[in-house]
């Protein structure tokens, strides 16, 4: 049974490869980069440098086009359409991976790396590396990490103590381990998509929301969230992945210049990420429309301790290894 699982696999990869390769005669392969922020986003600016190296490497060889914004998919569908090979490039958060893989829940748990530094080098190690093919069987390959940032909690109150969460609904990505974190601290949670999340703060739908800053300014969350408290509690980074028929089907060549181009845009990304998130910090700070909460050191243990039994709850659906190999990362590995 496998084995035939296996040889229909083939064949339909050298179909993929056959017709990238017949296609290439006549014009060039489209990649269609489809996502759900706004350009002026680390993976917004990521999806553009790729498509001008693109043109200036493979003019007549490969075509890109960027859709941001949920303009061509948004989150409740943009997986299907990449396995379908509708669109062919992604870069979905690390939290939409859930029904394809539950290692790279590892991502998700709170306090678990303790900055952004810490999350580079668990992606740089071969356990980081290994996630990159975890969800190949679903026909989708992991091409690249791309950072965001640290995620902040935002609400309609201030939050201070995790006892200030209570009773509060939050948005969330469709992550169960969003969800129990949430639920940690005595708060209701709400998966919605990214292109919602304005609105249902906006009519009080769900009254708070994480999210890192380049989000929250880039969507204008801070003029629906009074309170943002600078908590660097998680991680919300992105996994550029394509369709995997689709990208070995292209030619090795061209497939090899594609590699490159998306490690120069990876490096520049991840380079900036960080930058670019403390910047728009800086402009909701001047907005004057939201106030930013620094936490003291006791107020931070306060909301880690609430939180750190989620690690234990998901540690058999993630991995006790994956878990592990991501703690060595910080500069001072706490267990
Ligand atoms: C979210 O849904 O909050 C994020 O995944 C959006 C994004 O792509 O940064």
């Amino acid at each position: 049974m496998f084995n035939t699982v296996r040889v229909m696999a083939i064949c339909a990869m050298a179909f993929a490869s056959l017709s990238a390769t017949s296609a290439l005669a006549d014009e060039p392969i489209l990649i269609k980069f489809s996502h759900v922020v706004a350009d002026a986003t680390p993976k917004g600016q990521g999806a553009l440098l790729f498509k001008q190296l693109v043109e200036e490497r493979l003019a007549g060889k490969v075509k890109v086009e960027v859709y941001p914004n949920s303009s061509l998919f948004g989150d409740a569908n943009e997986l299907e359409a990449l396995r379908n090979n509708d669109v062919q490039l992604l870069a979905p958060s690390l939290a939409k991976f859930e029904q394809y893989t539950k290692q790279l829940q590892v991502f998700d748990l709170p306090f678990l790396f303790d900055d952004l530094d810490a999350v580079n080098r668990f992606q740089k190690r071969a356990k980081g590396r290994q996630l990159l093919r975890s969800m190949e069987d679903h026909n989708i390959v992991g091409l690249a990490y791309w950072h965001n940032g640290m995620k902040q909690l935002s609400a309609t109150r201030a939050l201070n103590m995790p006892g200030d969460a209570n009773g509060l609904s939050f948005r969330i990505q469709p992550s169960a381990v969003l969800e129990a974190q949430f639920g940690q601290v005595g708060a209701n949670s709400q998966k919605l998509p990214f292109s919602e999340v304005f609105k249902a703060l906006q009519s009080g739908q769900v009254q708070g929301a994480e999210n890192p800053w380049s989000n929250i300014y880039s969507q204008k969350l801070h003029e629906v969230q009074p309170f943002i408290s600078e908590t660097n509690h998680g991680v919300l980074d992105y996994m550029l992945v394509s369709n995997s028929r689709f990208w070995y089907g292209i030619p090795h060549q061209i497939r090899m210049e594609l590699e490159a181009i998306i490690d120069e845009v990876t490096y520049v990304v991840n380079k900036q990420a960080e930058a670019a998130n403390q910047a728009d910090r800086q402009r909701i700070v001047d907005s004057g429309r939201s106030q930013v909460i620094n936490l003291t050191a006791e107020q931070r243990q306060a909301w880690r301790d609430a939180m750190r039994p989620v690690w234990e709850q998901f540690q058999g659906q993630i991995g006790s290894d994956v878990i592990k190999a991501a703690q060595t990362v910080n500069r001072k590995h706490r267990e």
